[in-house]
């Protein structure tokens, strides 16, 4: 039976649940943590607007209605990071994940302006992986070649399906012709593109899946992105649940796609991501890894370190408001902006580090959290008892099985 990961985790947006701290407490001394070295820094830019919101989709994400305020959105996105400068002076961004929403729905110029900001305020990484994120039915081949040439390396493409009634299904504005003429277009924008594919669709036979994964495979992009399909909360699908495929279906599907896709030379690395040797999404793996990564735009979260306190922050999820607030300059576009205390941290590391198919090394716990392993022996023995996470005292990793029931395994951590 394949088993919901809390929750899922698509390119770019990092995992973790709701805001569960208190609120304004990042005062240092609330909790004692001590960082001896500051992990590496990546930046999220959420753009929130899509042609049309689709009737599974939970993440903050609005119908544009008319034309997008591009003036407006960058203005705010200006005053949002000058806000958040002081909170990463010095530090090099490796890395940079603009997501929606439907980014493409921007301008060439708008994108070109983000990015010439960026440039102009931060420690950018020269080689920096720049991700987009695309919608095949808003792809037009000459702002793609535009965005490239403004600095986007990466394009990650929401093809979904190939099968046209299931793409009907599932609301996109998109048809399979699109979806292989934008694939072809972000190619011969950039080298490095991934498709993100959702399975377990409405209807969906376990064939019809191994004909999607085909097709996704033929194009031998350096990454592929596989999302069982969940349906959220407050989703018109959760209002109206469509006829999915049962959990026998799904894992049988979860099967076929490990095997097919290992035969074929991906590595899945993480759940839901596959990559060819050495295409691993740095920005993803930096969320893995507890990175930190400051969040800029409505609704964006971000996880910060600092020698003496983790802080995570989320920006107010209105677009309007977001807009509003931000260029108030006086922080009130934060919608949350707390300290992690270490009594959260291991149940956070571990939602992230145990997603990666190699986890982590052990020492990596107490780089990022600045806590002791000894704070979680219990667990870990605990872990190890139940065979989900292996014995090697130099990693944290889970088991083949504890991989497949990672919610068991992570359950271990929440006390
Ligand atoms: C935020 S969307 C951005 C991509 C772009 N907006 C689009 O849809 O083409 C990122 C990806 O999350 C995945 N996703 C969204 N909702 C999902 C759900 N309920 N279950 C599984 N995957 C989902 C889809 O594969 C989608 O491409
Ligand atoms: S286009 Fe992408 S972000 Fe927008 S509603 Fe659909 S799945 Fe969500």
């Amino acid at each position: 039976m394949v088993r919901r990961v809390f929750s899922i985790v698509p390119e770019g947006k990092p995992a973790h649940d709701e805001p569960r701290l208190p609120p304004d407490s990042t005062a240092a001394g609330a909790g004692a943590t001590t960082l001896s070295s500051l992990p590496p820094l990546s930046l999220y830019v959420h753009v929130p607007w899509c042609v049309r919101k689709c009737p599974y989709c939970d993440f903050n994400s609005h119908e544009a209605k008319g034309t997008v305020p591009e003036e407006q959105y960058l203005a705010a996105l200006r005053a949002d990071l000058e806000q958040a400068l002081p909170l990463i002076w010095g530090r090099q961004v490796v890395s940079i994940f603009i997501g929606g929403g439907t980014p493409s729905l921007l301008s060439a110029s708008a994108v070109d302006q983000m990015l010439a900001m960026f440039r102009a305020y931060l420690n950018l990484w020269p080689q920096a992986e720049i991700t987009m994120e695309a919608n095949p039915g808003t792809v037009e081949a000459a702002r793609f070649k535009e965005y490239a040439s403004s600095g986007i390396n990466r394009i990650s493409l929401g093809i979904q399906s190939f099968n046209d009634s299931a793409l009907q299904a599932l609301g996109r504005i998109h048809d399979s012709k699109q979806a292989c003429a934008a694939i072809d277009i972000a190619q011969n924008a950039v080298q490095r593109v991934n498709l993100d594919i959702m399975f377990a669709l409405p209807r969906q036979t376990v064939d019809a899946c191994a004909q999607d994964l085909r097709q996704a495979m033929s194009f031998q992009t350096e990454h592929l992105s596989l999302y069982h399909l969940t349906l959220e909360p407050n989703t018109v699908f959760a209002k109206f649940p469509p006829p999915v495929p049962d959990d026998d279906t799904g894992a049988a599907m979860q099967e076929m796609i490990a095997e097919a896709t290992q035969e074929a030379g991906w590595e899945r690395y993480e759940v839901s991501a596959y990559a060819k040797p050495g295409a691993r999404c740095l920005h993803n793996v930096n969320y893995w890894e507890f990175g930190d990564y400051l969040g800029i735009g409505p609704g964006a979260h971000g996880k910060l370190s600092f020698h003496d306190r983790i802080v995570r922050q989320a920006r107010l999820k209105n677009p309007q408001a977001w807009m509003d607030k931000a260029v108030r300059m006086d922080g009130s576009h934060l919608a949350q902006n707390s300290q992690v205390m270490p009594d959260e941290l291991p149940f956070e590391f571990m939602l992230n580090a145990l997603r990666l198919k190699h986890g982590v090394p052990a020492s990596s716990f107490t780089e990022r959290t600045g806590l002791s392993l000894m704070a979680i022996m219990p667990a870990l023995d605990r872990a190890v008892a139940k065979g989900l996470l292996s014995p090697d005292p130099g990693r944290l990793q889970a088991t083949e099985h504890g991989w497949r029931f990672l919610n068991d395994l992570l359950s271990e951590f929440l006390d």
